[in-house]
């Protein structure tokens, strides 16, 4: 049956090209990068399904995650997507041209300046945020660290960002979402379920130490 193993192969959709990112002071595509391209790729029948306006990725570093979704579902989307680090809106935008695709990014804390504005009007929200459990003040650091240091529990960042999600999402709205053990994903699951959220696992991959795991919400 190898002529069916290179069918479905061929049916993958392509890792973007990410070979300049080294050329930026951004986080690199790594494990949980891939993980969550994998999720998108496992999902990609759901979402072409919701025929997205908008799509947000928020701290989207090189960009290959929103560069992804827009190979999965094409022109008819836009994208846009957010970083508090500059390198990170320029490599974005070299992604974006590398890989034939229109990606807006945006300089901003989590989504703040897409709010009031994008008010219950993303179809799909994404966020791999930093994660990593720190020292408290780490979070405040700039630069790569940025990329990384969660804060206590690895959720001071993301703790701010679930607070903005009931308001960006539309009534069809998706938001995807890379999470570790450490971030306690059943205390996540309990905060979004009383903001009016089902959580689902769609995928999980233990790398080193970690043990990653894409969550996906959408209204009850
Ligand atoms: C784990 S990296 C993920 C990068 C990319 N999305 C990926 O999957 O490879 C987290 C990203 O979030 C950004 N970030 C951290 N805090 C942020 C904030 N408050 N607002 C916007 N972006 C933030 C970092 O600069 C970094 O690019």
């Amino acid at each position: 049956f190898a002529w069916l193993r290179h069918f479905k192969k061929s049916m993958e959709i392509p890792t973007p090209i990410y070979n300049h990112v080294s050329n930026y002071d951004v986080y690199e595509p790594a494990e949980d990068t891939f993980l969550l391209l994998d999720a998108l790729e496992k999902e990609q029948d759901y979402l072409k399904a919701l025929r997205p306006t908008i799509a947000l990725e928020v701290g989207c570093g090189s960009g290959v995650v929103s560069a992804f979704l827009a190979t999965i579902l094409g022109d008819s989307t836009a994208y846009f997507c957010t970083d508090r680090n500059q390198s990170a809106a320029s490599c974005c935008v070299e992604t974006s041209a590398a890989n034939h695709v229109t990606i807006n990014p945006v300089l901003t804390d989590l989504s703040t300046s897409f709010l009031p504005r994008f008010e219950h009007s993303v179809d799909v929200l994404i966020f791999n945020p930093p994660y990593v459990v720190t020292p408290p003040h780490e979070v405040e650091v700039n630069g790569i660290t940025a990329s990384w240091a969660g804060g206590v529990d690895g959720r001071q960042v993301m703790n701010r960002f679930f607070k903005q999600v009931p308001n960006l999402l539309s009534n069809r709205g998706v938001l995807y979402l890379v999470v570790i053990r450490e971030n306690k994903p059943d205390e996540i699951r309990e905060i979004f379920n009383e903001m009016g959220f089902l959580c689902e696992v769609v995928m999980t991959r233990r790398s080193g130490p970690e043990f990653l795991m894409i969550l996906k919400f959408v209204r009850k």
